[in-house]
């Protein structure tokens, strides 16, 4: 009995690190954009690090491109972060997010993920969110944040407490309320990824999956504490430097 508990509660952590990073050429022309620098560190240093911070030490990064084996060079078993082991899968072309997660099927064995999105940036930890979403028996969890430019992210519609729907990218946002690259989900989301079409910028959008589950009445959301940000552009990537730098300046007092 005990085991199955334990079973049970087990969350496995996936980060997505796949993708062109476009938007950041020429600082992505010959490498991978996770691996860019954040103030101090490779940008892929914090997703994992946000992970383990959470408590889940049982991690996969899903990574593409040219420059996949220098993630292998970097963080290796993931010894300097006190893991054991870190997997690693390839996600060939960059399909999109809701295509690189499933990447991780096999790695899920049925069980439920917290899925970071590789440029994503925090203050604080997200331990209290991930441990609710162990004692949820079904379903997903989105972390929302308020932000101030939400047309350029997955925008929140909520009512009445609930969210209601996500909408990519709007070019009329119904709030202020962006759903972050911090998702958990059940076993069902690589059947819900199995259902997706590509959308019109030709991936496909984890903010399907989010609607899929939205429409079975199985997400519920969280509103995130602290600073967020992503650093897929200049800008973000130059906020996500300056908030970071602020945070180690801050701790040294
Ligand atoms: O950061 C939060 C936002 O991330 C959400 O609000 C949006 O709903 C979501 O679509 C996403 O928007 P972006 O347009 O900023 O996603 P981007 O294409 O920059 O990809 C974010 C990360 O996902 C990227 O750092 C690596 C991973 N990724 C992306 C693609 C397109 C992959 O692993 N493979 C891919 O093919």
């Amino acid at each position: 009995m005990a085991n199955l508990a334990s079973e049970q509660s087990m969350l496995k952590g996936v980060i997505l690190a796949g993708g062109i990073g476009k938007r950041l050429e020429p600082l992505t022309s010959i490498t991978n954009k996770h691996l860019l620098p954040v103030y101090s560190k490779p940008m892929i240093y914090y997703p994992l690090q946000m992970l383990i911070d959470a408590g889940i030490t049982d991690i996969m990064i899903v990574t593409g491109g040219n420059n996949a084996g220098d993630f292998l060079r970097l963080l290796g078993n993931g010894i300097e972060f006190g893991l054991k082991h870190i997997h690693y899968t390839y996600q060939k072309g960059e399909g999109g997010i809701a295509d690189a997660l499933a990447m991780a099927e096999h790695f899920a064995e049925g069980g439920k993920l917290v899925v970071i999105l590789g440029d994503n940036i925090i203050e604080k930890s997200i331990r209290d969110y991930v441990e609710k979403f162990r004692a949820q028996p079904e379903g997903a969890k989105v972390i929302l944040k308020e932000v101030e430019d939400p047309e350029r992210f997955g925008v929140a519609e909520i009512k009445d407490g609930r969210l209601i729907s996500v909408e990519e990218k709007p070019a009329k946002p119904k709030s202020n309320y962006i759903v972050t690259g911090i998702y958990m989900y059940d076993s069902q989301v690589f059947d819900i990824i199995r259902t997706l079409k590509p959308s019109g910028r030709g991936e496909l959008e984890i903010t399907d999956v989010n609607n899929a589950y939205i429409k079975k009445g199985q997400m519920i959301y969280d509103i995130l504490n602290g600073w967020w940000t992503d650093a897929g552009t200049f800008d973000s990537l130059l906020r996500a430097n300056k908030l970071v730098a602020e945070m180690a300046m801050s701790n040294k007092k």
